[in-house]
């Protein structure tokens, strides 16, 4: 069954990324400048990880946002590093944490590395990213910085909450994602944002494309853990459910499902384990939860292009839009 769209034709992110050319190849020098470190162990961890071909989303929303706002000067490149540096040192974590052997059609730091190299090199990306942040040298851009990372490390914990509690509603699971993920899509726009000396007003509007755009990606995700080509995301297929995580596709058909099909999610929620994979998988398109998810993606995007409307029109105003869209018709 096919749920979701294939990428718009004429999207194309590398269109997007030679939007901002010069920016995009200067912060790509940023990252593998800022990785270098004396201790070998972390050199073969960072580099492992940053080069293995992140979609890098997040620097070029930074991008998109200083330049959509008329900033002119150079840090932007600066902080799109630092975002990139803060999301890979989640990933690290994340795939530990989620006992994963696969990402971006690689195995994983953790798998090649081990558990404890990938914690540890997770943190030198966090700290790095903090030494860099007191390079740009702005106290809003560190105040939100902060605030985002420690979000995030809230996100990861609450969702541990969750994990094996078929109680987990959908306000619980948003709570989720939205520090997990939004927050730091948030921040990114923010900064652009802040750098462009704009007002308050435009800040906001940017800070709420963010949000949503971080939220879209996440529905997506936990959507694509059901239904996507393995090869196709680089990332393993089924595994939200194998750790008993209730993302909302699980949680919308456990709402909606037979007195049978809640019994085998609820199960499966409990224990994790991919036993019950095929009685799962038929609730969950019998109930229309994948659909369901999505639709709540295509919401939150289309909340995020409506905040747009304060900024002047340009190029890169347009590259945002049409990243919020990529973020729900994405398949990797
Ligand atoms: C993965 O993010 C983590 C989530 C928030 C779902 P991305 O899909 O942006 O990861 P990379 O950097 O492109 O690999
Ligand atoms: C996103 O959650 C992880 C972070 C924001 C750190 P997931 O666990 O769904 O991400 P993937 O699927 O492993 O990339
Ligand atoms: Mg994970
Ligand atoms: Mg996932």
């Amino acid at each position: 069954m096919q749920l979701v769209q294939p990428t718009r034709p004429g999207f194309d992110l590398e269109a997007v990324r030679r939007l901002v050319g010069d920016d995009w190849n200067a912060v790509d020098r940023e990252i593998t400048g800022q990785l270098s470190s004396d201790v070998a162990l972390v050199n073969s961890v960072s580099h492992y990880i940053i080069n293995s071909g992140g979609k890098r989303l997040r620097p070029l929303l930074v991008l998109l946002a200083a330049r959509s706002c008329g900033y002119t000067g150079g840090q932007h490149v600066l902080c799109a590093a630092v975002i990139e540096f803060i999301h890979t040192a989640t990933l690290l974590h994340d795939d530990v944490v989620d006992d994963s052997d696969l990402r971006r059609g690689r195995r994983t730091a953790n798998d090649v590395f081990g558990n404890q190299a990938s914690v540890l090199v997770g943190d030198f990306l966090y700290s790095r990213a903090f030494q860099m942040m007191v390079q740009v040298g702005q106290m809003r851009i560190m105040d939100v910085m902060a605030d985002a990372t420690n979000a995030i490390a809230e996100g990861e914990v609450l969702q541990l909450m969750n994990c094996r509690d078929p109680e987990t509603t959908e306000a619980r699971y948003l709570q989720v994602i939205y520090r997990k993920t939004g927050k730091l899509f948030e921040a990114g726009m923010q900064i652009g944002a802040i750098l462009a000396d704009q007002t308050r007003a435009v800040e906001d509007t940017l800070v709420e494309y963010g949000k949503q755009v971080g939220l879209a990606f996440q529905l997506v995700d936990d959507a694509l853990d059901y239904m996507a080509d393995r090869d196709e995301l680089g990332k393993n297929i089924g595994t939200d459910l194998a750790e008993g995580k209730p993302t909302l596709p699980l949680i919308y058909a456990l709402q909606r499902g037979t007195p049978a099909e809640q019994g085998a999610i609820r199960h499966a929620i409990e224990h994790g384990g991919l036993e019950q994979l095929d009685a799962i998988l038929a609730a969950i398109h019998r109930t229309g939860a994948l659909a369901y998810t999505l639709t709540r993606a295509r919401e939150a995007a289309r909340q995020a292009t409506a905040a747009l409307a304060r900024l002047p029109a340009s190029a890169y105003k347009d590259a945002l839009a049409d990243l919020a869209d990529f973020a729900v018709e994405r398949r990797y």
